[in-house]
């Protein structure tokens, strides 16, 4: 692809801005206009430009409000041909808008499934209610929205005669949706699993003390364990810049774009969010894998806290270091933190696992938002219990 030069791209997004305007009080046929004068300034071959994604589409959905569902529907679909335009939820579902308004309902399905399945219910606001209506009537087996949203993939593997998957799974929109899922899965399974062996705090030192010494009695299982967390948190961090790389690049300019502005400004609280998470888990592990003993504000080596029976003794460790205000009161923030991107990344997981059906949508975010909320609840309880007092109850044995 040829890269426009600066004098030509500032004057396509003059004309593109002008359009968006006029198209905003409904002057489609000035907007097109405006459009179409932006078009003329790109180079041939025009479908090779990033620009022309976007053209096309506002074109298209210029086209779409004023009644011209053929020409919408030409013009989304040469869309389609252009950089960055397969995975965009927005041009599928104008796309599958115009499909279904022409009485293709096979092809309105497959549209109207990749936008749902990219950005869930919330992409049909505003949106007549017919169109979302005739999806849930059409979809409710997992296994239906799944085929349609992996078709691309499939024909990308296809295409590369099966040889190239793990290129494809790298190099895809689809396929990086799944690492991110997959990765966010397994992470998921890991922030649980630790949240069962930290709550042993509450039995007393026997167990918490034991169940650390038990996990260093299996070296080998441990460090294969560790190094799985270390690849999937790099690999879901890569997935999450490279997909709002993308997103940033594929999405149409202007009005085109309100839609979107609402996604990526949820995709950017998720990279701050992840970002603060990862600065609190490297923290954590200078705090209590490693025991750095100038992290840990009580001036204390938590190497040298071993209990009777010769093991390290994480109960004592946990207790000096929680009562520590400032550091409670960081691990509680990050923790809540921790529950806002867990609520917002598993129920983007189970879209991108294909099993955000409209049956079971609701369901599934509820399941994101109260599981996340429990999981924050029950780590944020050893700290505050700690801060609080509770701990010198736990240690008279009241529990
Ligand atoms: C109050 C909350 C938490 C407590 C009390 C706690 C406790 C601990 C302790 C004692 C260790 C050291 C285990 C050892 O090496 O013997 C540890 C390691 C670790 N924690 Fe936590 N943790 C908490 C929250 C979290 C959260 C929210 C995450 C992730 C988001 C997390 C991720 C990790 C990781 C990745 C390790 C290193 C595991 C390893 O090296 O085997 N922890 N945690």
């Amino acid at each position: 692809m040829d890269v426009l030069p600066d004098k030509t791209l500032k004057q396509i997004q003059k004309l593109s801005r002008e359009g968006d305007a006029l198209a905003e009080t409904q002057e489609f046929p000035d907007a097109l206009k405006k459009y179409w004068a932006a078009w003329d300034l790109l180079p041939e071959p025009q479908i090779e430009h990033e620009a022309a994604t976007w053209l096309l589409t506002a074109i298209g959905d210029s086209n779409f409000r004023s009644g011209e569902i053929v020409e919408a529907r030409d013009h989304l679909s040469n869309a389609m041909h252009c950089p960055g335009a397969i995975g965009n939820p927005f041009i599928h579902l104008r796309l599958g808008q115009c499909q279904l308004d022409l009485g293709d309902e096979k092809r309105a399905v497959d549209e109207l499934t990749r936008a749902y399945m990219a950005e869930g219910e919330k992409i049909f606001e505003g949106e007549n209610p017919k169109y979302l209506t005739f999806l849930k009537t059409k979809i409710d087996q997992p296994s239906a929205v799944t085929k349609a949203a992996q078709a691309p993939a499939a024909k990308a593997v296809t295409k590369a005669g099966g040889m190239n998957l793990i290129a494809n799974i790298f190099q895809t929109t689809l396929g990086r949706k799944y690492i991110m899922g997959a990765t966010g899965f397994a992470l998921v399974g890991f922030i649980i699993g630790h949240l069962v062996g930290n709550l042993q705090f509450f039995l007393g030192p026997e167990w918490i003390n034991s169940y650390g010494e038990f996990l260093k009695s299996w070296p080998k299982a441990l460090w294969g364990a560790r190094i799985s967390l270390l690849a999937c948190i790099a690999l879901h961090i890569w997935a999450a810049f490279a997909l709002a790389a993308e997103n940033r690049k594929a999405r149409p300019v202007g009005y085109v774009n309100k839609r979107a502005t609402a996604a990526s400004y949820a995709s950017q609280t998720m990279i701050m969010s992840g970002l603060i998470v990862f600065a609190f888990i490297v923290y954590h592990l200078w705090h209590f894998t490693f025991m750095f003993k100038w992290v840990n504000a009580a001036g204390i080596d938590f190497h040298m806290l071993v209990d009777d029976r010769g093991r390290h003794d994480i109960y004592r460790m946990l207790i000096i270091g929680f009562q520590q205000p400032i550091v409670s009161i960081w691990y509680v923030v990050a923790i809540s933190l921790l529950c806002w991107h867990l609520s917002h990344g598993l129920s983007a997981m189970f879209q991108s696992l294909g099993l955000k059906t409209p049956a079971w949508s609701g369901l599934l975010d509820n399941l994101a938002k109260y599981g996340a909320c429990s999981i924050a609840v029950g780590y944020i309880s050893i700290p505050v219990s700690v801060l609080t007092g509770l701990k010198t109850f736990i240690e008279k044995g009241a529990l």
